[in-house]
């Protein structure tokens, strides 16, 4: 049976998918990279549904695709899926378009993020809740970083105190992305400089490492390992 989602619920989380060049099958696109035989978006996918608070999900896919994904995720959850847009930036603002106004919180994430647990996805939406426009789980950078120049020769060595590792969702307040949205201009910007731009606060929560992106083939062989931790 299909789960339900949280008709009180107070989260809507938009899953971007409809990068240039994807295509269901063999040789597609990371979100649909299988892990132990199933897309990575539908791991993604099953977690979101999972977190108690989100009452509407909705995947932005490509225009040729909107039907397969729609059938692929059917039995995972109750999904909304759009046609997304020529620009990451322009997919996520499809994929806001759909979201109710009374809906107050809204995250946006990322399939290849795809063993996220719903627990982030909770504490993300729990620090909005508490009253913050912008909030982006992250985690410390635990190797050294170096700056470099041309032909590789270390300039300096930053300070890494400082530094975060940037996971997804992010959230915000439904009003604070739409009107972001409403007035971005460079469309290379992630959702959360949106804001930035806009001159509001964003803050860090603790990430979790369970929502590493998956994407080079030791990911693929950790992420299976990790399967069924939560
Ligand atoms: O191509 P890139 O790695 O920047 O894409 C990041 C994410 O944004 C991917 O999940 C991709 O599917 C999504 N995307 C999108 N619409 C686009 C381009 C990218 O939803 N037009």
């Amino acid at each position: 049976m299909t789960p339900q989602l949280n008709a009180r619920g107070d989260v809507a989380v938009l899953v971007p998918a409809a990068g240039a060049g994807v295509r269901l099958g063999p040789g597609g696109p990371k979100a649909l990279r299988l892990l132990a035989g199933e897309p990575l978006l539908v791991h993604a996918i099953r977690r979101v549904a999972a977190a108690a608070s989100v009452r509407q999900i909705v995947v932005a896919a490509p225009a040729a695709d909107v039907e397969a994904v729609r059938l692929l995720l059917a039995p995972v959850a109750p999904v909304t899926v759009v046609a997304g847009g020529a620009e990451r930036q322009e997919s996520v603002a499809l994929a806001l378009a759909v979201v109710p106004a009374d809906v107050a919180i809204v995250l946006v994430h990322d399939a290849a993020r795809a063993l996220t647990p719903p627990s982030l996805i909770e504490s993300v939406a729990a620090a909005v809740r508490g009253g913050l426009p912008a909030v982006i789980p992250v985690l410390p950078v635990v190797d050294t970083i170096k700056e470099v120049g041309p032909g590789e020769v270390v300039l300096g060595t930053v300070d890494r105190s400082v530094l975060r590792s940037v996971q997804t969702p992010q959230g915000f307040r439904h009003t604070v992305l739409a009107a972001a949205h409403a007035a971005a201009g460079d469309p290379l910007t992630d959702d959360a400089g949106l804001v930035e731009k806009a001159g509001l606060p964003v803050t860090c929560v603790p990430g979790s490492d369970l929502a590493m992106k998956i994407t080079r083939p030791l990911d693929l062989i950790l992420a299976e390992a990790l399967l069924h931790v939560t």
